[in-house]
């Protein structure tokens, strides 16, 4: 997909970070907006934001969890625009945790960062591949989906099946009109590091020691990542990684698959 200009996107969690910095650009293509998100006060700062720079915008409340709620945003987004056009499935959370503990941590990240993925796909893609017209598929995966990074378990697992998922449009796209890219993006500065604000039933109380280090040496800036996204989209790039040492490392992780070695620990450059 290369033109925007006048055409649809749905952006999950995009209220915040990576989300808000792709529909940001995305406005500034000349698309038409539908914003979602579960937080409804930023989503409404964020709507009015992009309002505020003549974009045409929509901000519908949803839960991607929730199957029920992701068919509603479908509907709502068509009823409203018409058509859409780009999907991006955007909208995670992260949990510390080892891989045998919290089985409540599990079903809450598993529930939005792979669920919600293919709930989107489930509700979407038969009415964009409906309509004929050209159109794009964008899930965000993480380098997690790449590499198994120790106390994340359940984020690592739903990202590695968002990457699989990503893999499997990639071919059953074949002969369509639509394309898809996965976004496996290392650190960059958003508030996931504070993901625990929208979760039921938690006294939310912001951690010193949050997973995401801010201003780190590889971290970039959600308006960055959107700009690459926008970029590698127009030329037709499947595999959208803004640090690319981690392609590097995912190959020569590949490579121990051959020799039987387990994995080494993934670097991250801070
Ligand atoms: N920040 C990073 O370093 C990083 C790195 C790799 C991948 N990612 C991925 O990028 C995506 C966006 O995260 P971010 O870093 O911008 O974090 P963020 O917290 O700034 O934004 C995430 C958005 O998702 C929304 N959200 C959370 N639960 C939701 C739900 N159940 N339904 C709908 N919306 C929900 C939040 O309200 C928020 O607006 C996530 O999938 C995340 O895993 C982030």
């Amino acid at each position: 997909m290369d033109d925007f200009d006048g055409r649809v996107a749905v952006i999950t969690g995009g209220a915040s970070g990576i989300g808000l910095g792709l529909a940001s650009k995305l406005a500034d293509e000349g698309m038409k907006i539908v914003l979602a998100d579960i937080e409804t006060d930023a989503l409404e700062k964020a709507a009015e934001m992009l309002r505020s720079k003549g974009s045409e915008v929509i901000g519908v409340q949803c839960d991607v969890s929730d199957r029920s709620q992701v068919e509603a945003l479908a509907i709502t987004a068509y009823e409203h625009f018409g058509n859409v056009h780009f999907l991006a499935n955007n909208a995670g959370v992260v949990s510390r945790h080892k891989a045998w503990e919290s089985p409540e941590d599990w079903d809450w990240v598993i529930g939005i960062d792979l669920m919600g993925v293919i709930y989107g796909v489930q509700s979407f893609v038969p009415r964009m591949l409906a309509s004929g017209e050209p159109g794009h598929v964008i899930n965000t995966a993480s380098t997690a989906g790449l590499l198994a990074f120790p106390g994340i378990a359940s984020y690592n697992v739903s990202k590695r099946g968002v990457v699989a998922l990503s893999e499997t449009l990639h071919h059953e796209f074949k002969k369509t009109a639509l394309s898809v890219s996965v976004l496996c993006p290392g650190m960059v500065d958003t508030n996931i590091g504070t993901s625990e604000r929208n979760r039921e039933g938690i006294d939310f109380q912001p951690d010193p020691d949050q997973f995401v280090v801010r201003d780190g040496k590889e971290n970039l800036t959600p308006d960055e990542v959107a700009e690459i996204v926008i970029d590698e989209i127009r030329q037709g790039i499947f595999w959208i990684l803004p640090h690319k040492h981690y392609g590097e490392q995912a190959l020569e992780q590949a490579k121990r698959r051959i020799s039987g070695d387990g994995p080494v620990m993934p670097h991250i450059d801070r």
